[in-house]
């Protein structure tokens, strides 16, 4: 086989791989959690070999965006914080691992100031993850993998 088909196949059967399983471990799909209860939290970053896995934020979303146009009411939802998780030779040691568990907002309390909460049961809301990594494939920027879980907030049942 001439080099550069050899060198071609190589490269395209490393890009292959780049399919991560990137994904949200906990909480699972389906999960009903109350207000103020403690939910357990794992994420499974894309980081593998040819893939470096670098900070990623977490978000509470109550209401899904409204398209990816500007809006000033786009979406609902509270910011969760931004972690990372070690991966070599990427992010080896990040100084902002994730909790092991969050706390579920009492969105019928008041965030302060004018702000006013909202009582609600049964809704359906969702924890997504946003993570920027990148390949040795290349790209114009880190790549964004988006996931969610799928949550039930104060439900009746
Ligand atoms: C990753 O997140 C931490 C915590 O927010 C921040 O201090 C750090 O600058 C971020 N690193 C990058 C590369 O964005
Ligand atoms: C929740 O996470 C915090 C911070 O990581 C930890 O200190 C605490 O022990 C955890 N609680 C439970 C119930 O897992």
């Amino acid at each position: 086989m001439p080099k550069v088909t050899t060198l071609w196949l190589t490269v395209a059967a490393a890009v292959t791989v780049l399919a991560t399983d990137a994904a949200i471990v906990s909480p699972a799909s389906g999960t009903k959690i109350k207000p103020g209860a403690t939910f357990a939290f794992e994420y499974r970053t894309a980081a593998d070999y040819c893939v470096s896995s670098y900070n990623f934020t977490v978000w509470l979303d109550t209401q899904d965006p409204t398209s990816l146009y500007p809006s000033n009411t786009w979406a609902r939802g509270v910011f969760l914080g931004e972690f990372a998780l070690p991966n070599y030779p990427g992010n080896p040691y990040p100084r902002n691992l994730p909790p092991s568990n969050f706390t579920m907002p009492d969105f019928s309390i008041s965030p302060g100031g004018f702000g006013v909460g909202s009582k609600v049961n049964d809704a359906h809301i969702k924890l997504l993850v946003l993570e920027e990594y990148q390949t040795c494939a290349g790209g114009l920027g880190n790549t964004i993998g988006f996931h969610y879980a799928n949550l039930i907030y104060n439900a009746t049942s």
